[in-house]
């Protein structure tokens, strides 16, 4: 089999965590046998510089066309004083937009070899197993009316019954092959897309009479994320909130360059790190490649259907922690040997292909 991966390294620490990405997916696609066919894109930071623009045609269609899109991060500073329809974040909405990508998958889960790295208890955390699905195309990041103006900046919160039915169609299948317990999260006692948002999903949950779904509020769900991650299974929840709730519970694992994520949705399917493009630390080889590899993973496993591929980069990952290796970001736990950003890459191609 061979199978078109658009590559999209983008800015600051991109770059070079796609680089251990490619180095795992070309040892793990050799051993298991099928190729990848990579073609670059520019998007983000890179591509402003490059060609005036943060999501060029070419940049699109290539991911249009393709089987998978693998993605590294955007943004800098160096962009930060453009308006934001011109900012690099603004191609990556649209990319995402384009692709019809409505849902997130964020998994946060514990390594234990990492059950120290964490800023909480081991006992708070170990076994933590969470899944959030998070809306990707609509709410208050695309609602409109939106604006600024001397005096006033102002965004719009909306939810179609379509848009939250789609997501939460999605969140209540991963439920069903999970712990079977869903809770969503929104802000019901104050805003009305809320209380939408609330009688949608627990209609649906009429069709999904084994999944047990509860209801939270986001200030309350930031609270229990950190106070008993472990009643958690899948989160369901809109743009915003999901955005910040996954940065919250990446640093339940200890380093939010451990986690991966897809994208997905009617078209071509996107797999990014959930960390962003850190251009305080980029080229200089501190960068934890895991989140991309992961996501590399999840890339083989969902889009591509190349399972064993799949199961044997994340074997690879777990061995390379539990025998010590890391980056500079979880050194300080049960750490053997300090790894640059290209060693910890070529230790996990290497152990994703033990035995072929
Ligand atoms: C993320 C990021 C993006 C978002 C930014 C870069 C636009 O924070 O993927 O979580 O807010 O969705
Ligand atoms: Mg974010």
């Amino acid at each position: 089999m061979s199978y078109r991966i658009a590559v999209i390294k983008g800015d600051g620490v991109g770059p070079e965590v796609i680089d251990e990405a490619k180095k795992v997916l070309d040892a793990v696609s050799y051993a298991y046998n099928f190729n990848l066919d990579y073609q670059d894109y520019l998007m983000g930071g890179a591509a402003i510089d490059r060609v005036g623009t943060p999501l060029p045609e070419e940049t699109l269609k290539g991911a249009l066309s393709s089987d998978a899109i693998l993605f590294g991060a955007i943004g800098g500073e160096k962009w930060d004083t453009l308006p934001l329809e011109q900012r690099p974040e603004a191609g990556l909405l649209k990319l995402r937009k384009a692709l019809d990508a409505f849902a997130n998958l964020r998994p946060t889960l514990v390594y234990n070899e990492l059950l120290e790295a964490s800023t909480l208890k081991p006992n708070v955390i170990e076994g933590v197993d969470i899944l959030v699905v998070r809306e990707l195309t609509g709410g208050i990041y695309f609602g409109e009316p939106r604006g600024q103006d001397s005096h006033k900046g102002y965004n719009t919160m909306v939810y179609t019954v379509e848009e939250i039915q789609r997501v939460a169609r999605v969140a209540f299948e991963i439920a069903m092959k999970r712990r079977k317990k869903i809770c969503s999260v929104d802000k019901a006692n104050v805003l009305e897309v809320s209380r939408l948002w609330r009688e949608v999903v627990t209609q649906m949950a009429n069709e999904y009479q084994e999944v047990e779904l509860t209801h939270m509020y986001v200030d309350n769900a930031a609270m229990q994320l950190v106070r008993n991650p472990k009643q958690f299974d899948v989160i369901l929840t809109g743009n915003l909130f999901g955005d910040i709730l996954s940065d919250e519970a990446s640093m339940i694992s200890g380093s939010i360059g451990l986690l991966p994520s897809a994208s997905i949705g009617s078209k071509v399917s996107l797999y990014e790190p959930i960390h962003g493009s850190a251009p305080d630390i980029a080229r200089q080889g501190i960068a934890n490649p895991i989140a991309t590899i992961a996501s590399a993973s999840m890339m083989l496993r969902y889009s591509l259907k190349e399972e064993s591929a799949a199961n044997a980069i994340d074997r690879a990952i777990r061995k390379v922690l539990k025998e010590g290796y890391r980056t500079r970001d979880i050194a300080s736990f049960g750490a053997k040997e300090l790894c640059t950003t290209d060693g910890l890459g070529s230790i996990i191609a290497e152990y994703a292909t033990e035995g072929k």
